[in-house]
């Protein structure tokens, strides 16, 4: 992967480019919110309608049968703590279903809301 601060008509396809090379590392795109403001918390059921309306708005973000509540609510018991809501002020900005078969772990869904992307709530270890 080039490197932060490659001139970028030098990237070639396949070299792993991402547009958040363009930022020097570390630096955060944090306008209105501080990381104080970001509230972590593991997904119940209870978060269900709220997750839900996150993941409908996301684009690319597709849906199915098993994204109803009741399968999500199974999935929520047989993986106790590992799915992850984000919340400022209390509304859900952010959520990520975590699981496993017993040997391989599996991250699903992982969504923020558009208007808080950019400054580490995906990326923050929950
Ligand atoms: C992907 C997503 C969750 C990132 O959330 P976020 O809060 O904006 O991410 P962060 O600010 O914590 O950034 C985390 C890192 O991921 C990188 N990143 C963000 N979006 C990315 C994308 N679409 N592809 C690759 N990397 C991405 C960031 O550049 C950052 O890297 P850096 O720390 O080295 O600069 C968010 O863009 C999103 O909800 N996208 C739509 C849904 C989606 O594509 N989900 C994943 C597949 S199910």
């Amino acid at each position: 992967m080039p490197k932060v601060g490659t001139d970028l008509t030098t990237v070639r396809p396949g070299d792993g480019f991402h547009p958040s090379m363009i930022r020097r590392r570390g630096q955060r795109n944090v306008a209105a919110m501080n990381d104080s403001d970001v509230q972590y918390a593991p997904m119940t059921v209870a978060d269900y309608e709220a997750v839900s309306a996150l993941w409908r708005v996301t684009p690319g973000l597709g849906l199915g049968a098993s994204d109803a509540r009741e399968p999500i609510g199974r999935y929520l018991e047989r993986n106790p703590g590992s799915s992850f809501v984000a919340r400022i002020a209390g509304e859900v900005v952010g959520a990520v279903l975590c699981g496993h078969d017993g040997r391989r772990g599996y991250l699903h869904h992982l969504a923020v809301a558009v208007r808080c992307r950019g400054r580490g709530v995906g990326r923050q270890p929950a």
